[in-house]
C-alpha cells in the first residue's frame, strides 16, 4: 500500500520559515491528519507534497521513490490528488464537467470517464448540483466538487485541505464516514482540518505543526493528552490536571476559515491545475 514520507522538509519565504525540518508520514488504509494553529505551515507542506512549492531543504518520498523534484502533473499520474483550502474548482464549468474533466485527463484502466463521473456524483451526493455552475454552488458543496474531482483520478494518496468547512453538522458526519470509507479502500488520506471533533473521530494518526515545527505525532488520544499540543492550541503554560479538553476549545481557539465568512467567487482555471491537479 501507498506510503508517503516527508523527511526534514524546510520551506523559507524570505525571512519567514513556514516549515522547519518537518517529518511526517501517511499510509495507505489510514486517515492521517495534519493539524495546527493558523499559519503553522500546513498548506505549505501540502504544496511541497504535491509539487506546487519547492522545499528549501528536505525530501518527499512516495513508496520509497524520491519525488521531491517530480513535476506536479507527474505526481498526479503517480496517484497523488488534492483539494485546495482556497477553492480551485473551474467556476465556469458545471459540477459534472469539473469531475468529468479529471476523469478524461487520467483515464482509469477499468472505467469510462462518463461512468466514473456519474458514479462519483452519486457517491459524493452531488446529484442536485450536477448541472449547476461550480461558481454558483455553496462553499461546502464546492469543496465536495473538488473532492469528487480529486477522486476521479482514483488516487492512492488523497490530500484534503480543510474539506469540511462550509458543511453542516449532518454533512460533516457523513463526510467523516466517507473519509473512513476512502481509507478502507486502501487509499492514504491526509487531511488538514480545524474541526477537531471530526479529526479525533476519523484519524488513525495525527501530526501537529506549530509555527512550522512538528511538535507531536501520535494517535488521537496521545495527541489530545500531549502538553505541548495543548499549549500550542490553548496558550496554556502547563497542561491542567483535569481531563484533556483539546477537542472543543481548540475549535474556537483556531477560528474558522475566512473563506467561509466571505465565500470567494471560484477562480477561473489558471491552466496550472488543469495540468496536474484534479
Ligand atoms: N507564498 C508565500 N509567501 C510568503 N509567505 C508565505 C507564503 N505562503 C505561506 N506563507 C507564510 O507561511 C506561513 C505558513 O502558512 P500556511 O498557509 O502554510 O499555514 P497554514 O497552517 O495552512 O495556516 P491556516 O490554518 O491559516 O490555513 C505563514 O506565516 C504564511 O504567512
Ligand atoms: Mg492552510
Amino acid at each position: 500500500m501507498t506510503h508517503l514520507d516527508v523527511q526534514d522538509v524546510t520551506v523559507r519565504f524570505g525571512g519567514v520559515t513556514a516549515v522547519n525540518e518537518a517529518t511526517i508520514s501517511a499510509d495507505g488504509g489510514q486517515v492521517t491528519a495534519l493539524i495546527g494553529p493558523n499559519g503553522a505551515g500546513k498548506t505549505t507542506l501540502f504544496n511541497v507534497i504535491t509539487g506546487l512549492q519547492r522545499p528549501t531543504a528536505g525530501r518527499v518520498l512516495l513508496d520509497g521513490n524520491d519525488i521531491t523534484h517530480t513535476p506536479t502533473h507527474r505526481r498526479a499520474r503517480h496517484g497523488i490528488a488534492r483539494t485546495f483550502q482556497r477553492l480551485e474548482a473551474f467556476g465556469s464549468l458545471t459540477v459534472e464537467e469539473n469531475i468529468r474533466v479529471a476523469a478524461d485527463a487520467i483515464r482509469s484502466k477499468n472505467a469510462k470517464p462518463a461512468r466514473v463521473t456519474r458514479d462519483l456524483i452519486r457517491k459524493i451526493g452531488l446529484e442536485r448540483y450536477a448541472q449547476a455552475r461550480a461558481d454558483a454552488v455553496p462553499t461546502g458543496v464546492a469543496r465536495l466538487v473538488e473532492l469528487a474531482r480529486a477522486l476521479a483520478i482514483d488516487p492512492t494518496l488523497l490530500l484534503l485541505d480543510e474539506p469540511s468547512s462550509g458543511l453542516s453538522e449532518a454533512e460533516t458526519e457523513a463526510f467523516g464516514d466517507l473519509l473512513r470509507d476512502l481509507a478502507g479502500q486502501g487509499r492514504a488520506v491526509l487531511i488538514v482540518e480545524h474541526d477537531m471533533p471530526l479529526i479525533m473521530r476519523v484519524s488513525d494518526r495525527i501530526h501537529v505543526l506549530d509555527r512550522g515545527i512538528l511538535i507531536a505525532s501520535g494517535t488521537p488520544a496521545e495527541v489530545q493528552a500531549d502538553p505541548t499540543v495543548r499549549k500550542a492550541y490553548l496558550g496554556e503554560d502547563e497542561a491542567p490536571s483535569s481531563e484533556p479538553t483539546l477537542v472543543m476549545p481548540a475549535v474556537e481557539a483556531i477560528g474558522e476559515d475566512e473563506a467561509e465568512e466571505n465565500p470567494p467567487a471560484l477562480p477561473e482555471s489558471t491552466g496550472q491545475e488543469a495540468e496536474g491537479w484534479f
